[in-house]
């Protein structure tokens, strides 16, 4: 199993085309993105390669490869203004495994140290996370690597006839 990375700075259409999949996937829809009612979750987004351009101007994403396939993206931002807790020099990230061989395989544990890898080299100390509260395999990773619980965010999302919380986590960057 070959797992490697690459910083995205110059999108194709082919990328955008696997991001629109993994974003209108309707196993991936309840767990990367925060829906108020059925509809939400029932709603295609349509990402342009100019969307795509302009995200990477906040958004650092680094695309992920299994074998020389694409599988997933995971990406950063600096100190956005939905964190939980507001500590300057935080980055935001998140990850997606679009590609359902790419998961279980344990590429999210190695695919996240090369993340973090990536924003100690930018100077910042501190990450943040959110994750839906049924979401437990994502939850198992992070506190895995060491992600800690700081708060909830009471009824964030609907999926399966209610709402659920957001919980969110945290860890501090060492120096080695
Ligand atoms: C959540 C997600 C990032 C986790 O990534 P993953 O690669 O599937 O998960 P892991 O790295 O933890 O690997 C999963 C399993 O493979 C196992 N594994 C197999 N080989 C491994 C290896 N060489 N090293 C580490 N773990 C390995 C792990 O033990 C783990 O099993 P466990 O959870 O029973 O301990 C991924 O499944 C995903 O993108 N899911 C859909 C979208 C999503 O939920 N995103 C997160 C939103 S907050």
């Amino acid at each position: 199993m070959k797992i490697h990375f690459s910083h995205l700075t110059k999108p194709t259409s082919t990328i955008v085309d696997m991001f629109n999949q993994w974003e209108n996937d309707p196993a991936l829809i309840p767990l990367t993105r925060p829906n108020q009612n059925m509809e939400d979750l029932e709603h295609q987004w349509e990402m342009t390669l100019d969307d795509l351009t302009k995200r990477l101007e906040h958004n650092q994403t680094y695309l992920i490869y299994l074998d020389d396939q694409l599988v997933g993206e995971m990406n950063y931002m600096v100190d956005p203004s939905h964190l939980y807790k507001k500590e300057q020099g935080t980055a935001w990230i998140g990850i997606t495994i679009g590609e359902p061989e790419g998961r279980g395989k344990g590429i999210g544990f190695v695919a996240i140290q090369y993340l973090e890898e990536q924003i100690k080299q930018q100077g910042l100390k501190r990450i943040e996370l959110g994750v839906f509260e049924f979401n437990i395999q994502a939850q198992k990773l992070y506190k895995k690597l060491g992600y800690q619980e700081i708060g909830r965010i009471k009824d964030f999302t609907y999926w399966q006839d209610k709402m659920w919380n957001d919980i969110r986590m945290e860890k501090y960057l060492g120096d080695c």
